[in-house]
C-alpha cells in the first residue's frame, strides 16, 4: 500500500505543480485581466528630433508600461517589412526591435507589439492585402514569422482608416476576414504564449459606423485602442476647441455632443465591444489654434473662432503641435475647464487644448470607474521623459496615470486583507 499512496501523492504533487505553472500563462494568454492596461507607444522616428530631447529605446521606463506597441511598421508587396534603418539589426549594431524587446528581460510581465500602419502609410498597402483570401494567407504567414524573429507578442494594426483614403467598396467585410483569418493563424501557431491581436481605431461616430466589422472585432481582436483624440484640429477647424476634452460639458453645441472621449467610449460598447477590451486613449500632446490676441473683452476660452495653426514646439517643430514637455513650461498659465475634464492655455495669439497631470489623471479614473480594459498613450516620447517640468521628474504624465491605478490596486488589497 505504501508506495502506492506515495505515488498518488506524487502524482497530486506534481498536478498541483501543473496548476501552479499553467494558471499563470492561462491567465496570460487572456487580455482580460483585472488590472488597467498601460499601452505605450513607442515611436521609430522620435529618434530625430533635436539633441535633448531625441528618444531612443534606453529612454522607455518598461515599469510604467504593462505594453509597448511599436510605431511603426510598413507593408510592401504584402509583406510586413521594417520602416527605419535601424529598426532591425545589422552586421554592427543592435537593431531598435531587439533594444525594445530586451526590456522584457527586466520586466517579465511586459508585452510588446509591432504596430503597423499608422497616417503616413494610408490604406493602399491594407486595401491590397486584404483584397483576396490569397493575399491574407501570404500576409498573415509573413507577420507571424516577423514577430517571432524579432521577439514581439503581438501585433497592433493601425489602420488610418478602413474605407477612407483610397480604400475599396467591400473593405470593411474584407478587414474584418482578415482580423478573424489572423486569429485563427495565431492560434494554430501558438506554442505557449498565443500572439496577440490588437487594433487602433477611429473615434468619429460616422466613420465607426462605416469601417468596421464588430462581429469580426468581437471574434478576433485582443485589446482595441481607441484614439479618442483629434476631435478637433488646427487644421480643419473654425473654432479653437479642445483635440480631447473628457465630456461634452455645458455647451450646447451639438457636434460636441460627439466629439468627447466620454461618448466614443460608450459608442463602442453601445455597438457590443465588451469594455475589458477597450484601452482608452490618452495623447501625450496638444493643438494650438491661432485666435489672435486674447483681451478680456473677447474672453480667455474655448469656442473662439479660429485661422488655422498656432505656433509649434520648439523641439518637436510642427505647426499646431505641443509634446507635453512643451506645454508643461506654460503650465503657470493653465486653466482648467471642470466641465471638459481638460485644460488649455492661452499665450501670445495662441490658444492651445492639451493634457497635464489633472486631466490625465480624471482619464485614468474614468477608465477605471467604468471598468474599461486600459489606457493607451500616444506617446512616450512626448511625456516629459527627461523631468524638464516637475522638478526633475521624470514621466509626469505617465506616472500620474499609474498612480490612479496603483491607488486602485492597493485599496484593493486593504479591502481583501480587512475582510
Ligand atoms: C457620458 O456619455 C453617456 C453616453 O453617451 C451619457 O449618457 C452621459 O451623460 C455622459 N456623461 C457626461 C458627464 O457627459
Ligand atoms: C460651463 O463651464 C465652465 C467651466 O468649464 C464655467 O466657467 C461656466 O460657468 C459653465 N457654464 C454654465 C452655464 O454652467
Amino acid at each position: 500500500m505504501a508506495p502506492i499512496m506515495i505515488g498518488t501523492q506524487g502524482k497530486m504533487a506534481f498536478l498541483h505543480l501543473l496548476i501552479v505553472l499553467l494558471v499563470p500563462l492561462l491567465a496570460n494568454s487572456s487580455e482580460d485581466t483585472s488590472e488597467l492596461r498601460r499601452w505605450c507607444f513607442y515611436t521609430n522616428w522620435a529618434q530625430y528630433r533635436s539633441n535633448e530631447m531625441r528618444f531612443l529605446p534606453d529612454d522607455i521606463d518598461a515599469t510604467l508600461c504593462t505594453h509597448i506597441s511599436y510605431a511603426f511598421a510598413n507593408i510592401v508587396n504584402n509583406n510586413l517589412v521594417a520602416f527605419e534603418w535601424n529598426d532591425e539589426n545589422s552586421k554592427w549594431s543592435k537593431g531598435m526591435y531587439a533594444r525594445v524587446n530586451e526590456l522584457k528581460i527586466n520586466n517579465k510581465n511586459l508585452k510588446t507589439m509591432l504596430a503597423v500602419g499608422g497616417w503616413n502609410m494610408g490604406s493602399l498597402p491594407f486595401t491590397h492585402v486584404i483584397s483576396s483570401k490569397d493575399n491574407r494567407k501570404k500576409f498573415i504567414e509573413n507577420v507571424i514569422t516577423f514577430l517571432r524573429i524579432h521577439n514581439f507578442d503581438g501585433l497592433d494594426i493601425c489602420w488610418i482608416f478602413p474605407t477612407k483614403r483610397g480604400s475599396q467598396s467591400g473593405d470593411k467585410e474584407k478587414f474584418g476576414n482578415l482580423l478573424k483569418e489572423m486569429k485563427d493563424a495565431f492560434k494554430k501557431e501558438s506554442k505557449e504564449k498565443e500572439l496577440l491581436l490588437g487594433i487602433v481605431v477611429g473615434s468619429k461616430k460616422s466613420l465607426i459606423d462605416e469601417a468596421y466589422d464588430i462581429d469580426a472585432i468581437n471574434k478576433a481582436v485582443d485589446v482595441i485602442s481607441i484614439m479618442s483624440y483629434d476631435y478637433y484640429s488646427p487644421q480643419d477647424s473654425e473654432y479653437a476647441m479642445h483635440p480631447s476634452a473628457l465630456y461634452s460639458g455645458n455647451s450646447t453645441n451639438e457636434d460636441e455632443y460627439e466629439r468627447n472621449v466620454n461618448f466614443t467610449a460608450h459608442y463602442w460598447n453601445s455597438l457590443g465591444v465588451p469594455k475589458k477590451k477597450i484601452n482608452i486613449g490618452i495623447p501625450f500632446y496638444g493643438r494650438s489654434f491661432r485666435t489672435g490676441s486674447h483681451t478680456p473683452e473677447k474672453g480667455v476660452k474655448e469656442g473662439l473662432p479660429s485661422f488655422g495653426k498656432g505656433n509649434g514646439g520648439i523641439y518637436t517643430k510642427d505647426k499646431g503641435f505641443l509634446a507635453y514637455y512643451e506645454t508643461c513650461l506654460l503650465e503657470k498659465k493653465s486653466v482648467f475647464m471642470e466641465d471638459r475634464g481638460v485644460p488649455f492655455i492661452a499665450v501670445d495669439n495662441d490658444w492651445i487644448g492639451y493634457e497635464n497631470i489633472e486631466s490625465v489623471k480624471l482619464k485614468a479614473n474614468f477608465a477605471l470607474q467604468n471598468n474599461y480594459g486600459g489606457l493607451m498613450f500616444w506617446t512616450l516620447d512626448l511625456d516629459d521623459f527627461k523631468g524638464i517640468c516637475n522638478g526633475g521628474e521624470k514621466y509626469p504624465l505617465l506616472t500620474a496615470a499609474n498612480s490612479v491605478v496603483n491607488k486602485d490596486q492597493s485599496t484593493k488589497e486593504n479591502t481583501k486583507d480587512s475582510s
